[in-house]
């Protein structure tokens, strides 16, 4: 079967790439669509995503792991996102907890990883949705990102083209995932690490008990998590939601 369905649109990559896994797809089949109706994004948050400049995809993934442990996926994935771009355009890529993608400290892409929920005992699997803001201008922006989000082309002005993209993030996230069911999280997480936009840096986030606390970041744990050191130097375990960097 071939591991790639591109077609030229859709409502969401993920929904569809669920779809198919369901249907058996297989471990690395992935989905491209060039424009999607309904991309979304984190935190039920829509993604623009109805031209064809970006890159908009998602990966099937059938890990040789716990489900424990799929939440690690999505910062494997952005790894694998951040090489692969890398791989292509000579310039650094940061990752902001817990997986957007960062080019000269504005937002170029996004990953919203989703766990299927069955419950008849199948083995369970791993959408991994990619998103990336290709060449895209900034006009072209929905006014409340216009600020802070970016495309490779605004930053580089090298048209990457999303087939050859997309085939670099394959390979890495593949073999990302491949590394971390033999030799676990540890080379993912230091390969992480030394991307991480917010370490050092001054935040806000919204506790769970909804408390708006500020503090600063100390990076990630060896879990995945997050580590913020409010002003009393209390360090919070940040385990979802999103962390706002302050100017
Ligand atoms: C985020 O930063 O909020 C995550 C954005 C993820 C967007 C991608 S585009 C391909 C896939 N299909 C979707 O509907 N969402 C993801």
């Amino acid at each position: 079967m071939s591991l790639l369905t591109h077609i030229k649109e859709c409502s969401s990559t993920n929904e569809l790439a669920m779809q198919l896994a369901l249907e058996g797809a297989p471990h690395g089949h992935g989905v491209v669509a060039d424009r999607q109706t309904r991309g979304r994004g984190r935190n039920k948050r829509p993604w623009y995503s109805d031209s064809d400049n970006g890159l908009w995809t998602s990966i099937i993934l059938r890990p040789r792991f716990p489900i424990s442990e799929f939440s690690r996926i999505s910062l494997a994935a952005g790894v694998a996102v951040a090489e692969a771009i890398e791989q292509l355009i000579a310039q650094s890529v940061q990752l902001k907890w817990p997986n957007d993608i960062f080019l000269a400290n504005k937002k170029c892409g996004g990953i919203l990883a989703e766990t299927s929920s069955l419950t008849d005992g199948s083995e369970p699997f791993v959408i991994v949705g990619i998103g990336i803001n290709l060449c895209i201008t900034s006009d072209q922006f929905p006014e409340e990102i216009r600020e802070t989000a970016t495309s490779l082309y605004a930053e580089t002005s090298i048209e990457v083209d999303k087939l050859n993209l997309y085939g670099l993030i394959q390979a890495n996230l593949l073999s990302l995932v491949d590394l971390m069911a033999h030799n676990g999280f540890g080379e993912i997480l230091t390969r992480w690490r030394r991307r991480d936009l917010l370490l050092g840096k001054r935040m806000n986030w919204v506790t769970a008990d909804r408390q708006r606390v500020k503090g600063r970041g100390l990076g990630v744990d060896d879990s995945g998590c997050y580590i913020v050191e409010s002003a009393t130097g209390e360090k919070h375990q940040v385990i979802s939601g999103d962390l706002n960097l302050l100017i």
